[in-house]
């Protein structure tokens, strides 16, 4: 298939381009800035067409109708993750428009296959039971959990159309390879060169390549919309230092904080943000999603359409160990990972 894909210069995106080309599709990349294709490409002898790079924005129609020409698919992965107040009307906006233009065009056009990145978050709501995908949507508190919502919303109009969209679920998206250093792979990062938090619930990832391999089995579905959760195991807070030790034979700091008081922590958060902004995410809906995170099931996607989902002690270690080899982490922080 020739497919159409934003957020292909992103963590996802990045690794479901290569699933793509290396299972025989073709690929047409709407991107913001040309020069970081060949910036995250490169390294791995991926050479993309400058004809296949087109440069434009999601909440530009022009630019996604040009993108969009001659192609059978479309990937749609690009959102826009910014945690300050200032950012929030520019992230609902960018988020809410990009679906609306990137996967609205696509239904409009009838394309064949049409996959669309949301985010288990989106069935989240304080105090509610497992996540699974038959939940109601939830309304989101903060201008990204919104702008999730109201696209889940949008999307999920198209597909009772008929369009024939397919919705992965992704957890917190850990793995190597990251362009950036995306939300959860950022949180492993501070929890081995800072610190990490001991609280209630606990922390559920998925790896990255079994996302993106989802991502390539949703794209030749043969027909017909359809939805999956993209989740590993989930793994209390204790349990994940557990594993993050095993693998470095170094003691992970942490701090014991009670659920309660780290929710309060991120009320806190929110004020402060209100006179002072900053991007790190000390929110009240952010401590909700850290000490409050029910779980959810990955099983239903490894029963219907045979992905697994590995273990995150091996998410970990690959995850650390390429951290290290780029210099995100130092020898001293990765213990005998750097051996
Ligand atoms: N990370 C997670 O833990 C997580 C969990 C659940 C769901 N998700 C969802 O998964 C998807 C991918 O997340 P990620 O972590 O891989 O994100 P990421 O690394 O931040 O990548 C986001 C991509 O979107 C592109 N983008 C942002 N605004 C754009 C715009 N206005 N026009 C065109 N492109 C734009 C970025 O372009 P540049 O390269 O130019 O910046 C980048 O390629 C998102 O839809 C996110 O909501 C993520």
């Amino acid at each position: 298939m020739r497919v159409m894909m934003t957020g292909g210069t992103g963590f996802a995106g990045s690794h479901t381009v290569r699933r793509y080309l290396a299972a025989g599709h073709s690929v047409r990349l709407l991107v913001r800035d040309a020069e970081k294709v060949r910036r995250v490409f490169d390294p791995f002898e991926v050479e993309i067409p400058e004809a296949d790079v087109i440069v434009g924005d999601i909440t530009d129609e022009d630019s996604v109708m040009r993108a969009m020409r001659g192609c059978d698919a479309v990937y749609h992965g690009a959102a826009l993750v910014d945690m300050k107040r200032s950012m929030a009307a520019r992230v609902l906006d960018t988020n809410y428009r990009g679906v609306e233009l990137v996967v609205g065009n696509a239904a409009r056009k009838g394309l064949a296959s049409i996959v669309y990145v949301s985010s288990i978050s989106v069935f989240f709501e304080p105090g509610c039971g497992p996540l699974h995908i038959d939940m109601p949507i939830a309304a989101g508190t903060t201008a990204y959990a919104k702008s999730k919502s109201l696209a889940e919303h949008e999307v999920r109009r198209m597909q009772a159309e008929g369009a024939a969209i397919r919705i992965s679920y992704p957890t917190g998206i850990v793995g190597p390879e990251d362009p950036g250093l995306s939300d959860a792979n950022q949180a492993i990062y501070i929890f081995l060169s800072q610190t990490g938090v001991n609280t209630s619930s606990g922390f559920q990832i998925v790896d990255v390549r079994d996302l993106a391999e989802l991502h390539l089995r949703l794209l030749e579905q043969p027909e017909g919309s359809s939805r999956y959760v993209a989740a590993g195991p989930m793994l209390s807070w204790p349990e994940t230092y557990q594993v993050l030790d095993k693998l470095t034979g170094r003691w992970t700091r942490r701090f014991p904080i009670p659920g309660p008081l780290f929710r309060a922590l991120g009320s806190l958060g929110d004020r402060i943000k209100s006179v002072y902004d900053f991007s790190f995410p000390l929110t009240r809906d952010a401590m909700e999603f850290a000490t409050r995170w029910p779980g959810c099931s990955g099983e239903p996607t490894t029963r219907e359409i045979g992905i697994s989902f590995r273990e995150a002690s091996e998410t970990y270690r690959d995850t650390i160990r390429w951290m290290y080899e780029v210099g995100h982490l130092t020898s001293k922080q990765v213990g005998k990972i750097a051996d």
